[in-house]
């Protein structure tokens, strides 16, 4: 995709994004959010894309409006478009660059497309140019970088299991590190995941021909401060639920459950193309949780890296324990300041916020907070849920010092039970969790700068959150 900034416009389909207010005396067409009207005048096709009321305006609506549009050029088979960009002055909540930011997030999100198994490809639009006086070549690089990293995230996830296995995950990672000189990439294979006593990652990975990896990506963009975020991402690259088999209706978006997981190397990517000034460990748990004679059994109990032991209760609640491992393993051997992980845990949450907002459930109340302002710059929505002693209780075993199912009557607070599980493995630094089970899929139709499928949700908030510690 080529991009660029221009002060005039050189392609015959614009997309013009217009207030309600500026849409008064227009025909059939109200500029409500998103809404769109396809006019023609001469040789140049008007694509009108609705922002909702300026008084009002949101980044959310301006990006979901030109979402909106650019996803109808490409309907309408456009190869190159100009996007008007709109000004919400007097508007004090809202910054121009920003509202330019966001029309250029909507335009090349709404470009996206996953056609590998089509027979006949969808036309994809070649170039955009954006019409503002407000934005930088700079900045639009930055902001495409970040958005093909998106893109990336999308891929893995709208990939089938069977080629993103953990071994796929890890040469995606060490192909990273190749590539940005910044980056380096440790993998721990099954042999060492055993050495080294991840034994809950051993557990879950065991009754798989395609066997776990611990991916760990370091990224130093500051060396002059020993602080640093970890992002932990759950990639279970099938979830079938195991000897606790999922049923049919549950099991087919099932190689989505390395969403979390593609995210934080989506993220990583970002950064290091950013070159922002920040030092970041990311540490991949991934594994295929399969049904097998090798499986492992409901009922056993397993002994986690920080030396906890767990009785499996039921093995569909894995993402819980490769997750431990992982946050254990990322604390003992690189100390970070923070920690942050992000997992498709709980079919809880979805009940919860459905495909809407994520639940974030955070130790640490500047951290929740930092997390909530880059969720609204992002428009990637959280919700605060929970954290309590009570909960932390739930989880603790008799046979064994914890379980991984909560002691609470079934149906009660599975995502809060989730967290408090991983909880049990947090060393006293701020940590934040982010059940995205409903917001990285979307089974339904595209909305706004939501794709069909896999989102990529957590790449733009992430770096969002990174960018909000280099200024603070
Ligand atoms: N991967 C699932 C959670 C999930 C459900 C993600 C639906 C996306 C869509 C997870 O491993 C799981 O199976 N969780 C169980 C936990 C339960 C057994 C305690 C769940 O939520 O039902
Ligand atoms: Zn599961
Ligand atoms: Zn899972």
């Amino acid at each position: 995709m080529k991009t660029s900034i221009a002060t005039t416009a050189r392609y015959d389909t614009h997309l013009i994004l217009t207030w309600k207010e500026d849409a008064t005396t227009m025909r059939d067409f109200e500029g409500k959010k998103s809404e769109i009207s396809v006019r023609y005048d001469g040789r140049t096709t008007l694509i009108y894309c609705g922002c909702g009321e300026k008084k009002e305006c949101t980044l959310d609506a301006v990006r979901e409006a030109t979402a909106a549009g650019s996803r109808k050029a490409g309907e309408l088979k456009r190869k190159a478009v100009s996007v008007f960009c709109i000004d919400p002055t007097p508007q004090p909540s809202i910054s121009l660059p920003d509202c330019v930011k966001a029309s250029v997030e909507g335009a090349l999100l709404g470009t996206y497309q996953f056609n590998r198994y089509k027979s006949e490809k969808l036309q994809t639009t070649e170039h955009i140019e954006f019409i503002t006086n407000h934005f930088t070549a700079k900045q639009l690089h930055e902001t495409q970088s970040i958005i093909e990293c998106v893109f990336f995230a999308r891929d893995l996830v709208n990939e089938n299991a069977e080629i993103i296995t953990p071994q796929r995950f890890a040469k995606e990672a060490q192909s990273l590190a190749k590539q940005l000189m910044t980056i380096k990439c440790t993998i721990l294979n099954e042999k060492e995941i055993e050495t080294q006593k991840l034994g809950l990652l051993k557990a879950v990975g065991q009754g798989s021909v395609y066997p776990p990896r611990l991916i760990i990506l370091e990224y130093k963009g500051n060396p002059k401060t020993k602080e640093s975020v970890a992002l932990v991402g759950k990639g279970i690259t099938f979830d079938c639920g195991g000897y606790n088999l999922k049923p049919s209706g549950h099991i087919e978006t099932m190689s989505n459950d390395m969403a979390g997981a593609a995210a934080v190397l989506a993220t990583v990517k970002a950064v290091a193309l950013l070159k922002l000034r920040i030092n970041v460990i990311a540490v991949i748990a991934a594994a295929h949780n399969a049904l097998d004679a090798a499986s492992y059994f409901p009922g056993d109990i397993h002994v986690s890296y920080a030396g906890k032991s767990v009785e499996i209760l039921n093995t569909d609640a894995e993402g819980r324990l490769i997750l431990a491992d992982a946050i254990a393993y990322c604390q003992d051997v690189y100390n970070p300041s923070e920690l942050i992980d992000l997992a498709t845990l709980t079919g809880s949450i979805i009940s919860s916020f459905g495909d809407y907002y994520a639940g974030m459930f955070a130790s640490d109340d500047g951290l929740a907070d930092r997390l909530i302002a880059a969720s609204a710059e992002s428009g990637e929505k959280l919700w605060r849920m929970p954290l309590s002693d009570y909960f932390l209780d739930s989880m603790k075993g008799d046979r064994a010092d914890l379980r991984n199912l909560s002691k609470l009557p079934r149906g009660h607070a599975g995502a809060v039970c989730g967290a408090a599980f991983l909880q049990h493995f947090i060393d006293g630094i701020p940590w934040a969790h982010l059940d995205i089970a409903g917001v990285a899929y979307n089974e339904r139709e595209c909305r706004g700068d939501i794709a069909k499928y896999g989102t990529g949700f957590g790449v733009r908030l992430l770096v969002a959150y990174l960018n909000t510690k280099i200024h603070s």
